[in-house]
């Protein structure tokens, strides 16, 4: 009885087993004869109404039924899979010669690009970069400057306040001079510059922004005179814009330096002849510095007959304005992925 039931199984599986089969048959064969109610899988419970001296041979049959079966399924699997593996390769092959989609990415920004490398020329030169806070009380960004409240000179500066009259959107870098020195407790030599955002109640126009990025420097030690603000003030231009540029000085006046001036360059668009950038006059303002005021040494612990020492100050957005021959400021502050142009230096040397 038992035995008949294998061959009816053995019968099945022959015409079963065929050559051409798909992936779904060959798992529906597998659940029909090894499933938990397979025809291979129930013969191992008739066992048990097999005869005891026929058991062994009964149990031999059906394990060979199991490896024929087992044999067929690894081998069609193999053969499938493959089969598959190849057909998904050919549908989804790449083709890499084809043009790919160009992404933009934007480049580095050119302001950035203007501070880093005013920073890399000073951090050679041993200076330090140091960093100070947007939000200033009125006693750093005024007062310890020497332009004590009510002083006229706080009317050029047409400063955002917070606070009553105490804590501002620092007007100017320049507080970064005193807490520089305060740090220093009197020790020389003191050389920084502070890169940072300053803020004035302006109305944004081509070439007024009522934020942007100013450098403040400084430089405290012995002896230091005017002279060595010139030297650095050349070094710095001729870095920025190339060795036939020139410097000059024309007295100004700053609260916080005596004697103060203005640094003008030879205009970067005609190279000094004149035109509408430098209104003719073959030369630009830059820069606002001076030699530091007694009274800015004496208040920050550093005495002024001791020491002396040169500050200067500038915005960045003028110089890379320049150096990329833009003509509004507003630029630096608009979503723009241009690519940044190429300033060639070398090509002056
Ligand atoms: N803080 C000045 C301004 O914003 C620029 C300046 C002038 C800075 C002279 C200085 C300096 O350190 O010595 O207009």
């Amino acid at each position: 009885m038992e035995n008949k039931k294998i061959q009816e199984i053995k019968d099945l599986l022959q015409k079963d087993l065929v050559d051409q089969i798909s992936l779904k048959e060959l798992n529906d064969l597998k659940v029909k004869y090894l499933g938990k109610k397979g025809l291979i899988t129930e013969l191992n419970s008739e066992i048990k109404n097999v005869p005891n001296e026929e058991k062994r041979e009964f149990g031999q049959k059906v394990n060979e039924l199991r490896d024929c079966f087992n044999e067929y399924y690894d081998s069609k699997k193999e053969q499938l899979d493959l089969e598959e593996l190849n057909h998904r390769l050919e549908s989804e092959a790449v083709d890499i010669g084809l043009p790919s989609t160009v992404i933009s990415t934007g480049a580095p920004n050119i302001l950035e690009k203007v501070i880093e490398e005013v920073e890399e020329l000073f951090l050679s030169m041993g200076y330090d970069v140091v960093d100070g806070p947007e939000i200033e009380e009125d006693k750093y960004n005024f007062e310890m400057l020497n332009i004590p409240k009510g002083h006229p000179a706080r009317d050029a500066q047409d400063t955002f306040y917070i606070e009553g009259e105490e804590i501002l959107f620092r007007s100017q870098t320049s507080p970064v001079q005193v807490r520089t020195m305060l740090k220093g407790e009197g020790k020389v030599p003191i050389r920084m510059i502070c890169p940072g955002k300053t803020y004035r109640r302006d109305d944004d126009d081509a070439s007024h922004s009522h934020q942007f990025m100013q450098i403040e420097g400084l430089l405290v030690d012995k002896n230091i005179s005017l002279s060595d603000l010139k030297g650095t003030m050349d070094v710095l231009f001729k870095r920025l814009f190339g060795k036939d540029v020139e410097t000059r000085f024309r007295p100004s006046y700053y609260q916080f330096t005596e004697p103060s001036v203005e640094v003008d360059i030879t205009c970067v668009s005609c190279h000094g002849k004149g035109c509408p950038v430098c209104k003719h006059t073959g030369w630009v303002t830059v820069v606002g510095a001076g030699v530091v005021h007694p009274n800015v040494l004496r208040m920050s612990g550093y005495n002024p007959k001791e020491w002396t020492g040169f500050a200067f100050g500038f915005g960045a957005e003028r110089l890379a304005m320049m150096k990329y021959d833009i003509h509004d400021i507003r630029t630096f502050y608009n979503a723009d992925l241009r690519e940044t142009p190429v300033f060639d230096r070398e090509d002056e040397e």
